[in-house]
C-alpha cells in the first residue's frame, strides 16, 4: 500500500518545503521509494530538487486542470536516487480561478490519485502552499496522512485553530484523514521561544505526537541552493540526523 503523506501548514516558512525533501532523502536512503508532489506555485521544492521549471511541458497545474492527464505523464526522475517528482509551475496560481468552474473542483487531485498506479512507490509525499486556498483543500481531500511543520513562533499557535477547523469541514469528504502529528523544525534548543512552543503544542493537543525536531541550522539551509538534500550535502550534520530519525518515526506510525 502506498502511503501518501502531505507537510501541511498554512503559514509560510514553517520548513514544509524543506522538511517535504529531506524526508523523502530519508525515506530513499531506507530503500523506500518516492514520488514527492509539488503543489505549490513557488515551486520551491521542484527547484529544491533540480527540476527547470522554466522548460516543463507538463506541470502539477496540468494535471489538476485536465482530467486526461495521469500522474505518470508529469513525473520526473531527480537527481537523488529512489525520488521522483511531479514538479510545480508558477501557472499554478491561476488555478484557483481555473478550478471555479469544475464539477467537484476540491477533489481533482484526489481523482488523479486514485486514477493513478502508484505501485512503483511505497510514499507520496505532498509539499503544500502557505494559504488555505482551494489548493490546500484538495491536499487536505486527497491525502492519507498529514504532517504539520511548525516552527518556534509567536503566530504558530495562532494558526493551528483555523486549519484544524478546516481538516473538520472536510472530514465528510476524506472521513480516514489521519493527522500524524507536529514536527518541529528551526527549533534551538536553548531558545525559550521553542522551549514554550512545545509546552504549549503538549498541552493544546495532547493527543498529537510530536516528531523528532528539526534543529536550526543556517548551513543547513545552504543545501536547497545547491539543489539537493541535506542527507546528501551535509550527510553527518545534526539536521541530516534528525531527518533520518523523522524517517524512522515515519515508517513505524505505518505499522500501528
Ligand atoms: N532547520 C533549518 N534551519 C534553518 N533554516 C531552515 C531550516 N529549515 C528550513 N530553513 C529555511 O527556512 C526557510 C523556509 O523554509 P521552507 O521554504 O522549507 O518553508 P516552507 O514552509 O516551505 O515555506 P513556504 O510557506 O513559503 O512554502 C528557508 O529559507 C529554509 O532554507
Ligand atoms: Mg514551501
Amino acid at each position: 500500500m502506498t502511503r501518501v503523506i502531505a507537510f501541511f501548514n498554512q503559514k509560510g516558512g514553517t520548513a514544509k518545503t524543506t522538511s517535504t525533501l529531506n524526508v523523502a532523502a530519508a525515506l530513499a536512503e531506507r530503500g523506500c521509494r518516492v514520488l514527492t508532489i509539488d503543489l505549490d506555485p513557488q515551486a520551491s521544492l521542484s527547484m529544491a530538487i533540480g527540476t527547470d521549471v522554466t522548460s516543463l511541458d507538463l506541470s502539477v497545474y496540468d494535471l489538476l486542470l485536465d482530467d486526461e492527464i495521469g500522474i505518470d505523464q508529469v513525473t520526473h526522475p531527480t537527481t537523488i536516487t529512489g525520488i521522483d517528482i511531479v514538479p510545480s509551475h508558477p501557472d499554478l496560481a491561476a488555478a484557483e480561478l481555473e478550478l471555479l468552474n469544475v464539477l467537484e473542483r476540491e477533489r481533482q487531485l484526489d481523482h488523479r490519485l486514485h486514477a493513478a498506479d502508484l505501485s512503483a512507490y511505497d510514499y507520496v509525499l505532498v509539499d503544500s502552499p502557505p494559504a488555505l486556498n482551494i489548493i490546500s483543500i484538495n491536499i487536505l481531500v486527497a491525502t492519507g496522512e498529514l504532517v504539520v511543520p511548525i516552527e518556534p513562533h509567536p503566530l504558530s499557535l495562532m494558526v493551528l485553530k483555523r486549519l484544524f477547523e478546516t481538516i473538520r469541514r472536510i472530514s465528510r469528504l476524506n472521513p480516514g484523514l489521519r493527522v500524524l502529528g507536529f514536527l518541529p523544525t528551526k527549533v534551538h534548543h536553548s531558545s525559550r521561544l521553542a522551549q514554550d512552543m512545545l509546552v504549549q503544542l503538549e498541552e493544546q493537543f495532547p493527543d498529537l505526537p510530536l516528531l523528532p525536531a528539526i534543529p536550526l541550522s543556517v548551513r543547513g539551509a545552504e543545501s536547497t541552493a545547491e539543489r539537493t538534500s541535506v542527507l546528501q550535502y551535509m550527510p553527518r550534520s545534526n539536521v541530516a540526523a534528525a531527518y533520518r530519525d523523522v524517517g524512522r518515526w515515519l515508517e513505524e506510525a505505518g505499522n500501528d
